[in-house]
């Protein structure tokens, strides 16, 4: 008994939208899962991740599967996971995301699709702890998300627009873990207000097509200015891509990626980027994302 599936990279937050708005983006995970009599597991990585990723039980991948054959009551049997990742690592692309939705899914086609994709949303959320990346990850397209409780409640939006999304990727990694650090425990009212118009006008901008928008509401108050030190030369690169025509640049995810989005002249966007990064020591390269529809 075996199954492929196929997840997709995510954008999360996409600026003023803070663990609630995420976009899944043209770059993909494979995991294929085999159930055999035999007990035991065998985990083999390639691209991505081979050589860092767990093969063991400590493989998120592997956890997210345990946690459907609880859930459905599956016997205990032998576990077969061949992952082959483009995602990037530890980079805010949503490669962990991309681990859990991919095994879960994978799991779940093989014990009887006995749960439903709420169920599968909330259980990835509560691996993940925060549902940006994970939702994009299971619905593709764009999403928003908000959970409570162990609730979780996710609309997926089809953008009314083509747009590309540019992403920076350094060469050094950042866990989730120490960018949240860096987070305020409280904000100020102004600052929440900021971010709420914002983050209400972005997927207005994407629902009507009117991208010209996103030139406005691109900026966070809630994590962004946080985590610039994280990333040396983050202004740079956001001020370098909208100098080549992009419409506005964001921190993807937690980062260290930064991501523009632009509906011209892509590869010099990313080309820029690039340079900016060089011009405060990180040496970085550039992908071409289209949104996964
Ligand atoms: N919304 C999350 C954060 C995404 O910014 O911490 C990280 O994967």
């Amino acid at each position: 008994q075996s199954v492929k599936v196929r997840v997709p990279g995510t954008i999360a937050n996409c600026g003023p939208g803070f663990d609630a708005v995420g976009m899944a983006g043209t770059i993909y995970n494979y995991l294929e899962l085999t159930l055999t009599e035999q007990p035991g597991v065998y985990i083999e990585v390639k691209g991505e991740g081979s050589g860092t990723i767990p093969d063991n039980e400590h493989n998120i991948a592997y956890q997210a599967v345990q946690a459907v054959f609880r859930k459905v009551g599956a016997e205990p049997c032998g576990v077969i996971l061949r992952m082959e990742n483009s995602i990037p690592l530890a980079r805010g692309l949503g490669s962990s995301a991309a681990a859990i939705v991919a095994g879960l899914t994978a799991a779940n086609a093989l014990t009887g699709s006995n749960l439903s994709s709420e169920e599968l949303l909330e259980m990835a959320t509560q691996i993940e702890g925060h549902p940006d990346n994970v939702a994009p990850a299971l619905f593709g397209g764009a999403t928003i998300s908000v959970a409570e409780l162990g609730k979780v409640r996710c609309l997926r939006i089809d953008p009314a627009a083509i747009f590309t999304m540019v992403v920076a990727v350094p060469e050094f990694g950042l866990s989730t873990k120490a960018a949240r650090q860096v987070l305020p425990k409280t904000v100020p009212h102004r600052d929440a207000v900021f971010n709420v118009g914002r983050a209400a006008m972005l997927v207005g901008a994407l629902c009507t097509g009117n991208l010209a928008y996103l030139r406005y509401v691109l900026d966070d108050r809630l994590h962004q200015p946080y985590r610039q030190r994280l990333i040396p030369g983050m202004q740079r690169v956001f001020a370098a891509a909208v100098a080549q025509g992009a419409l506005g640049a964001v921190i993807s995810g937690a980062g260290p990626c930064l991501v523009a989005f632009t509906q011209h002249a892509p590869a010099a966007v990313g080309e820029a980027m690039v340079h900016a990064f060089a011009e405060n020591g990180v040496k970085a390269h550039y992908l071409l994302l289209d949104l996964d529809r």
